[in-house]
C-alpha cells in the first residue's frame, strides 16, 4: 500500500523506521563476539550522542543561512536565536548524558576495550564539522591541528565515505558563524552612525575615545575605592587597572585600526536596554550562552574520562584527559567573551547619541 491510497496508515515504527534503526546496535557486520549488556549500553550511548549531533549541525546550519548575508532582516534574528537556543539544551542534555556511561565500571570498559582498536571519538566527524560550523581556528586546537586535513587523511584511509569528505569541504569553505557574526556586528549603527555612512568612521573614532575615556574615569573610581578601603596600595592597583585600558585599546583598536565590529559588539553590551538592540543583544547572548554549554559538555566528558580510564593514553592515541582538559580552554567567539571585560557601569557609560534612532529618547 502505498502513501495516499486509502488504505494506507501512517504508523509509528513505519514512521521513525524503527526496524532499522534498532538493529544497529550490534556492531559492524561480522562483528565477534557480540556485544554482551555493557558494550550494547556504550554503542547506544554514542549513537544517542551522534543522533544528537546531527540535530546541532542542522539547526547551526540553519542559522548560518540567516546569518551569513548581507543583510540580515531583523525579523530573521528570533529565528536564529531559537536555533541557538535549542543547540544550547542539546548540549546541556549531552552533559548529563555522560552520567548514562559513568554507570559502566571502569574494568568492564575494559573487558571489551581492546576490541576496539584504534577508534576514538577524536574521528566523530560529526563533532568535527560543528566545531568549523561554529568557527574553532585551528591555532587553537592542540598541535595546531588541521580537521580539514585529517578528515582528508581518514577519507583516504577509507575511516570516512566521499560524501563525508565533501560536506566537510563544503562546509570549511564557507565563513563560519562566528565569521559571520562579525561582519553583522561590522554593520551595527554605532551612535546612530550606519557603517556606509560618510561620517562613520569619526563617529565610530569617537564613540572608541569615549568608552576608552569612560573606563579611564570607572578605574579610577575602582582604584579610589580599593586604596580606601585599605584593599590594596595604589601603585600595584594602578598598574592593573591601567593594563586593563591598554589592552582595551588594543582590543578596539588591533594594529591602530578600530575594529567596527568590535565596536559594534560594544555598543550593542553597552547600550543593551536600547528597544532596537533587544534583539541583537539576544541573539549575541544566544552565541554565548551555546559556547558555554558546549564547554561544559567538554568539561563533563573529561571528569567522565577520567573516572573511567584514569590517566591512560586514549585509543585515539591523545594523552587521554589532559588532551580533553586543553580543549576546555578552547573559544571560538573569542570577542564576545573578551568584551565583557570592557564594560562599565551604566552610569559611567557617555550617553548615546541619537537615542530616537534606537527605539526612545533618553530622557523620555
Ligand atoms: C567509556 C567512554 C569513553 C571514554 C573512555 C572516552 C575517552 C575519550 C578520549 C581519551 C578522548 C581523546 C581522544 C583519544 O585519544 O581517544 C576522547 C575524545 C572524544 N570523545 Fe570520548 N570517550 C568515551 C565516550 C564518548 C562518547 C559516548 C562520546 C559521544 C559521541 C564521545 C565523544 C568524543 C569526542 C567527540 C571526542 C573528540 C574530542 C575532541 O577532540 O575535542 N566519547 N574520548
Amino acid at each position: 500500500m502505498t502513501e495516499g491510497t486509502p488504505g494506507h496508515r501512517m504508523t509509528y515504527g513505519g514512521y521513525l523506521q524503527l526496524d532499522e534503526l534498532l538493529a544497529l546496535q550490534n556492531g559492524p557486520e561480522g562483528y565477534s563476539p557480540a556485544p554482551c549488556n555493557d558494550e550494547q549500553h556504550f554503542i547506544i550511548v554514542h549513537q544517542a550522542f551522534e543522533l544528537w549531533f546531527k540535530l546541532i549541525l542542522r539547526e547551526l546550519k540553519e542559522a548560518h543561512v540567516l546569518l551569513n548575508q548581507e543583510h540580515v532582516p531583523e525579523e530573521k534574528l528570533p529565528k536564529m536565536v531559537h536555533h541557538l537556543e535549542r543547540v544550547t539544551e542539546i548540549f546541556r542534555l549531552l552533559s548529563n548524558q555522560w552520567k548514562v556511561m559513568e554507570t559502566l565500571a571502569p574494568q568492564d570498559f575494559l573487558a571489551f576495550r581492546d576490541k576496539l582498536g584504534t577508534s576514538s571519538g577524536f574521528e566523530s566527524w560529526q563533532m568535527r564539522e560543528l566545531e568549523v560550523l561554529l568557527g574553532l581556528e585551528n591555532s587553537q586546537r592542540m598541535g595546531g591541528m588541521d580537521p580539514l586535513e585529517h578528515m582528508r587523511k581518514m577519507a583516504n584511509e577509507g575511516k570516512v565515505s566521499a560524501s563525508v569528505l565533501s560536506d566537510f569541504e563544503a562546509t570549511s569553505s564557507q565563513p563560519s558563524l562566528r565569521e559571520s557574526l562579525s561582519a553583522w556586528l561590522a554593520r551595527t549603527p554605532i551612535n546612530g552612525s550606519l557603517a556606509d555612512s560618510s561620517k562613520d568612521s569619526e563617529i565610530v573614532e569617537a564613540f572608541v575615545d569615549d568608552h576608552l575615556e569612560a573606563m579611564r574615569e570607572h578605574g579610577e573610581q575602582v582604584i579610589a575605592h580599593i586604596v580606601a578601603i585599605g584593599h590594596g596600595e595604589e601603585a600595584p592597583v594602578r598598574g592593573r587597572i591601567e593594563a586593563a585600558t591598554v589592552q582595551a585599546a588594543d582590543f578596539l583598536r588591533p594594529e591602530g585600526v578600530v575594529s567596527r565590529s568590535r565596536a559594534g559588539l560594544l555598543f550593542i553590551e553597552s547600550y543593551r536596554d536600547l528597544p532596537l538592540l533587544a534583539w541583537p543583544r539576544k541573539l549575541i547572548d544566544s552565541f554565548v550562552a551555546l559556547e558555554q554549554s558546549m564547554l561544559l559538555f567538554r568539561s563533563a566528558h573529561a571528569r567522565m574520562v577520567e573516572r573511567m580510564i584514569g590517566r591512560r593514553m586514549g585509543t585515539g592515541g591523545s594523552s587521554g584527559v589532559d588532551y580533553l582538559d586543553a580543549t576546555t580552554k578552547y573559544r571560538v567567539f573569542v570577542d564576545l567573551w573578551a568584551v565583557r571585560t570592557l564594560l562599565v557601569k551604566q552610569d559611567n557609560l557617555p550617553p548615546v547619541d541619537d537615542s530616537t534612532f534606537y527605539g526612545f529618547a533618553a530622557n523620555d
